[in-house]
């Protein structure tokens, strides 16, 4: 049993870790601990109540002048009880008072998890256990409850939270966040943040968590390039292999917020959920309100320990559907090849030679539809561009089906552009407010997702598309912020949910459509990876990770999205060399090497390369093709290197590894360099190819492996190893 429930004292127990909670004589839900698993103790003698000046208590404390919410670790801390606090809960009664006490009501335990009513959340198996914990307004006839769904061998505990008006008036909601961790000791104290922007996503910021607030955040309607909706929060020396660490991943895609904070007697608070800016929400009576799912993992192990439970767990409880744990396709992307610059001759050209080197899926990007040849119009118009496609759009597919690869499209189905078909048809579907033209931003606009008729046409029009032809593959573009927030169809009082419900359309239409086609493997992306989050992972299990191809910016790209997401969720290509973001030059080995840690493919015009580098892809392709299992869903280990970055894959039975590293530049006289592997059997014997060697699993873990001399501007080292 993961769940123990005595005398209002909650325990949930993973594998690996404890968490619990208690409802004190009071009914206030106290947070008492989260950590490595203690069987049979209540953590209830942690706490130090004292006297703190200028915090107030509540009237039912009497004269108990230490018993305040300014100061107690709490599970689910709101704004007007005298908590100064970052709250996750904050409304506005219908006189416009703003108080609220939370006290605890009852709770049940069940098997399962209950779904989140239109928002992506963790699939629950047969062991799955979940606790509810109902708690009430002392005043107003407002409920929230928590629940907690404990997944005990992955060691993550899901949380999530329902707002429910009981009472006869609406009541409107400032703000929902779903979780918040409080933290009596200096646990806590380091915050890693994944900040970025286009073609530089998600690069690791760690600092500490000092008094005033550390927060990542998105206002921009998604969860965008710049913040990721994920964090971890560790001590001051945890580091890849020793130490705790916890994270707390947000399964949605829409403006977010983290927020940490050292409060005024040093405990550190932290809160996850929907951004407060810009949200409001009426709750009508008898109405609920579910906020987003967080997931939590503990690892007393370091950082790498802690990826690799999140890993686990979302490539088995978030990413589902038919390409769950499956290979994906080797594919070709259009955009590098030819960007906007093609006709049907040229991309079946370009499939005729990828074919021929080994690929599976030609994907056509961006430039298909409408009339577009550019980003200034179409969006909206999903019909080939007859100018470009003398056979038509399913013409296309069926030529490129004869090669013998699959055909995948790129689509963008929440933006319009002016120049279109769609916009002088239903000029008012776009985001705009009233009398103020609206932001432009890559000369597109942003359709209006919170309407349920613009979602069915969305529907209608995408489902005649992909009915149109033997389309296996979508990817799903999204290439700007929100602006603009103004929705025709929400009366004045209610603009504030426009957000919100904007992700639940698209939530929805991705829904619909995922589930009208099940066996389309679909691809999200925004600008790169600009939606990289488990709300997304939800609907499409890979996520293009970023516009930057280059291999060496690729290395900080990836390695930041490894902190969270597991590599089988990472599109990852090999372009063309000198690369078209930085101009920078790189072997095709290394290349193929950085590409080869998830969703492999290639983004550029096979007739481009020489009779050498073709056959060098041949061979990476088909080296894929092997060991797919290893690159996409070996056990990941980040390793410490000297001078480089090194990582490992490791097979789940231990008995194969892949090893890469990548310097960036060699040294002259350079000292020599080992590196420790992680993850292997120290009991076995491995053969290390091509080099050779055979080394036990013990000398490779303590001893480490030497590396080559290395020479040029970006040396590669590849290894297999595998147990004799
Ligand atoms: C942004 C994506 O990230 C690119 O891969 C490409 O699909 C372009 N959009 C097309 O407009």
């Amino acid at each position: 049993m993961s769940i123990i429930v005595k005398n209002r004292l909650f325990t949930l127990n993973t594998a690996n870790s404890t968490y619990q909670f208690t409802a004190d004589a009071y009914g206030i839900l106290r947070h008492l601990y989260y950590g490595t698993r203690v069987d049979n103790t209540d953590f209830s003698y942690l706490v130090q109540q004292r006297d703190r000046g200028f915090s107030g208590n509540p009237a039912d404390a009497g004269d108990d002048r230490t018993l305040s919410f300014d100061t107690l670790p709490l599970e689910y801390p709101v704004y007007g009880c005298g908590d100064y606090r970052e709250s996750c809960l904050a409304v506005t009664h219908p006189d416009g008072s703003r108080a609220l006490d939370l006290r605890f009501e009852d709770y049940s335990v069940f098997q399962g998890k209950p779904e989140l009513a239109g928002l992506p959340a963790s699939i629950a198996d047969l062991k799955t256990e979940s606790l509810q914990v109902r708690l009430r307004d002392l005043v107003s006839g407002l409920s929230v409850c928590l629940t907690y769904a404990v997944f005990a061998e992955k060691d993550v505990i899901a949380r999530s939270v329902r707002i429910e008006n009981h009472g006869e008036k609406p009541i409107t909601l400032d703000r929902v966040l779903s979780c918040c961790l409080d933290f009596f000791q200096p646990a806590a104290r380091d915050m890693m943040l994944f900040y970025g922007r286009h073609a530089g996503e998600r690069n690791v910021q760690r600092s500490a968590i000092l008094h005033g607030k550390l927060r990542a955040e998105s206002t921009r309607g998604a969860s965008s390039l710049h913040y990721n909706p994920a964090t971890i929060v560790c001590t001051h020396d945890t580091t890849e292999t020793t130490g705790e660490a916890y994270a707390a991943v947000l399964v949605y895609s829409g403006s977010f917020l983290i927020s940490a904070e050292l409060d005024q007697i040093s405990q550190t608070r932290l809160v996850v959920g929907i951004q407060p800016e810009n949200f409001a929400w009426r709750l009508e009576p008898g109405e609920s309100f579910t906020a987003p799912e967080v997931l939590l993992a503990y690892s007393a192990e370091g950082l790498g320990c802690l990826s690799r439970r999140l890993h686990a767990f979302i490539d088995a409880h978030i990413i589902h559907g038919a390409w769950a744990g499956r290979r994906r396709p080797v594919l070709l992307n259009s955009w590098e090849a030819a960007y906007f610059d093609y006709d049907d001759e040229k991309l079946l050209q370009i499939a005729q030679s990828a074919a021929e080197l080994g690929v599976e899926l030609f994907v056509l990007d961006d430039g298909w539809f409408g009339k577009r040849n550019g980003d200034t119009s179409s969006l909206g118009d999903w019909y080939g561009n007859e100018n470009k496609f003398k056979c038509g759009l399913p013409g296309l597919c069926r030529k490129i089906n004869a090669l013998g690869l699959d055909f995948g499209i790129w689509i963008e189905p929440e933006m319009i552009s002016m120049d279109s078909e769609l916009y002088r048809a239903h000029p008012d579907w776009m985001l705009a407010a009233p009398g103020r033209p609206p932001i432009k931003s890559r000369c597109q606009y942003v359709l209006d997702l919170s309407r349920g008729e613009i979602v069915d046409d969305l529907f209608e029009q995408f489902s005649a598309l992909l009915s149109s032809c033997n389309i296996s593959y979508v990817k799903w573009d999204m290439n700007r912020s929100l602006a603009d927030l103004w929705s025709a169809a929400l009366p004045a009082a209610r603009q504030g949910e426009l957000l919100h419900r904007y992700m639940l359309g698209v939530y929805a239409l991705l829904q619909r459509l995922t589930e009208a086609f099940p066996n389309i493997l679909w691809e999200t992306c925004s600008g790169g990876g600009g939606r990289f989050d488990a709300g997304m992972l939800y609907y499409s299990p890979q996520i293009w990770c970023s516009d930057n191809t280059d291999p060496i910016a690729r290395l900080a790209i990836q390695r930041g999205t490894s902190y969270i997401y597991p590599p089988s969720c990472v599109g990852a290509h090999v372009s063309a060399s000198p690369n078209h973001q930085t101009g920078r030059e790189t072997a095709l080995a290394l290349r193929a090497a950085v590409a080869a840690s998830g969703a492999f493919g290639y983004e550029l015009d096979p007739a481009k390369l020489s009779a050498e580098e073709k056959q060098e892809v041949v061979a990476q392709i088909q080296d894929y093709k092997r060991n797919w299992q290893l690159y996409a869903y070996g056990t990941l280990y980040r390793l410490e290197s000297m001078r480089g970055q090194a990582w490992l894959r490791v097979a789940a039975d231990k008995k194969r590894a892949i090893l890469t590293y990548v310097q960036e530049g060699a040294d002259a006289n350079a000292p020599a360099q080992y590196l420790k592997l992680q993850g292997l059997d120290p009991m076995q014997t491995y053969h290390v190819l091509p080099s050779g060697q055979m080394l036990s699993g013990a000398a490779l873990l303590h001893g480490g492996l030497p590396l080559p001399e290395l020479r040029g501007n970006y040396p590669l080292v590849q290894r297999i190893l595998e147990a004799t």
